[in-house]
């Protein structure tokens, strides 16, 4: 295990040299917010420091090191063009709070994204004000209740979810004081519309779902839904996390959605992983745009300008104007590949769990038939039954092959829950690897008592006590 900067200081090293202070250190900070004594930081050279992080970088796994299948999370690789654009000065040494006539560029990228994102998915309007995929569900159910109390129906305020939804759903409309009711999923994985009616009533604000849903199955019912929904005078969110199915062949606004969030990060390929900065734009049909967050960007034909209008918004989400290098990115790779390139992004997403899918066939059964599009969910119960070999054994066992594990124990609904998401950027010869490393552990788990409950065996930090670790975290040494 790699050593922490504090056991590797040595007292009386250091990494820089500055000359002395050729200022007085006037006026002394008030006593109340002076420190008496130094802070305590490890004292190390330059050179320490810099191999300290590179080792704890070379231990880390990324997409560029392997493939990274984790199911619901759309690890696509991202391409460098997208990190020298971000990189450049002309963008990166702007301040918020300069004068919007030189930042005119950065209104158009954001303006731009905007309208972009709204095309691909059918929505009117939007926002960028929100930094990830759970924090716009959260605006999203706040525009929802912001819409009712508007029309006096405050009352309005259970959400339904199905029971295979991501655990961030219901999170989030409990997080905005909503009550959540579930769903039933039937036997094909989908939304139960024949149940469905039973459940709405002059309470529902909304119901939320992603489709293709975690399962990864299209949900065939969609009209359906929305016919119903709508009629109960409830309203539909999408949660954007499996756009990267249907990216520009598909459109939620068509589907019936009302609002919805992109998760920028999973479908426009922009960094992913490690808590941020991320960003998840909502958007919404014509009816919730008057709640939108602000600043709102508006085109007064010369120039673009932030409006802290209309009075009805639910007002500021993010700092400044968002995460902008993420947008940035984003827009970036939507320019990039083009309408044409997004729509082949998307089939070949599909094709590539397909062709998993048929690999895979008669090792691991699928948690579900049916016509799967970016992800497939496995379960790996009777392999468990059999052998005592559980899904979590083979992630771990999956890791010593090289490959990042797919998602587990998830979604919640489904035993021993195995969920890959190969996504479109992986090529022939890294899906039949990673098939066949999984197959060579199926075998293995078959012939031998047990064989991977100590793995991984290659790396610094082996098998640890998970529950543990969540339940009694250590936060500071
Ligand atoms: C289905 C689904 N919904 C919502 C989220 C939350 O998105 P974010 O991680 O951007 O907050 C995730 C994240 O994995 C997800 O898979």
């Amino acid at each position: 295990m790699n050593k922490l900067l504090s056991e590797l200081s040595t007292i009386g090293k250091n990494g820089y040299q500055l000359p002395p202070s050729d200022v007085p250190s006037f006026p002394p900070l008030p006593i109340r917010v002076r420190q008496e004594n130094a802070p305590v930081l490890p004292s190390l050279g330059e050179l320490e420091v810099v191999r300290h992080f590179t080792l704890l970088a070379a231990d880390t796994f990324n997409v560029e090191q392997g493939m990274y299948p984790l199911g619901s999370c759309t690890m696509k690789y991202n391409p460098k063009v997208n990190e020298e654009i971000a990189r450049n000065p002309l963008f990166t040494d702007i301040h918020p709070l300069q004068d919007s006539s030189t930042t005119q560029g950065s209104l158009f990228v954001m303006n731009s994204l905007l309208k972009g994102l709204c095309s691909i998915v059918g929505m009117d309007d939007g926002t960028l004000q929100s930094a990830g995929g759970a924090q716009g569900e959260y605006i999203g159910l706040h525009l929802i209740k912001s819409y009712y109390r508007s029309r006096n129906e405050a009352h309005r305020n259970t959400v339904l979810i199905p029971s295979n939804a991501h655990g961030t759903n219901p999170a989030s409309a409990s997080f905005c004081n909503m009550e959540v009711v579930e769903i039933p999923v039937n036997k094909r994985g989908q939304v139960d519309v024949k149940a469905l009616p039973l459940f709405l009533n002059e309470n529902i604000a909304a119901i939320m779902l992603t489709n293709p849903n975690t399962l990864g199955l299209y949900e065939d019912d969609i009209k359906e839904i929305a016919n119903l929904v709508h009629a109960s005078g409830a309203l539909l969110y999408y949660d954007g996390a499996n756009l990267n199915a249907i990216m520009n062949i598909v459109k939620p606004g068509e589907m019936g959605f009302d609002v919805m969030h992109v998760n920028v990060h999973k479908t426009f390929s922009t960094p992913h992983g490690g808590g941020g900065p991320g960003a998840g734009p909502v958007l919404v049909k014509k009816i919730l745009s008057p709640f939108l967050p602000f600043p709102r960007i508006i085109d007064k034909g010369e120039s673009l300008e932030f409006s802290f209008e209309p009075l009805t918004s639910i007002g500021k989400t993010l700092g400044f104007w968002g995460n902008f290098l993420v947008l940035l990115r984003a827009f970036s790779y939507i320019t990039y590949l083009g309408d044409e390139g997004l729509t082949h992004s998307a089939m070949m997403a599909v094709l590539n769990a397909n062709y998993m899918k048929g690999r895979l066939k008669g090792t691991i059964p699928l948690s579900h038939t049916g016509n799967h599009l970016h992800e497939v969910v496995f379960s790996c119960k009777e392999l468990k039954e059999k052998s005592g070999t559980t899904t979590l054994d083979i992630a771990k066992a999956l890791i010593d092959k090289g490959f990042h594990p797919p998602t587990i124990y998830f979604p919640l609904i489904v035993s021993e829950a195995m969920m890959i998401e190969p996504t479109e950027t992986e090529s022939l010869e890294d899906l039949d690897a990673f098939v066949d490393a999984l197959l060579e552990i199926v075998n293995e788990a078959l012939l031998k008592e047990t064989p991977f409950k100590e793995s991984p065996h290659s790396k610094s930090v082996k098998r640890v006590d998970e529950v543990r670790a969540a339940r009694t975290p250590i936060v500071h040494w």
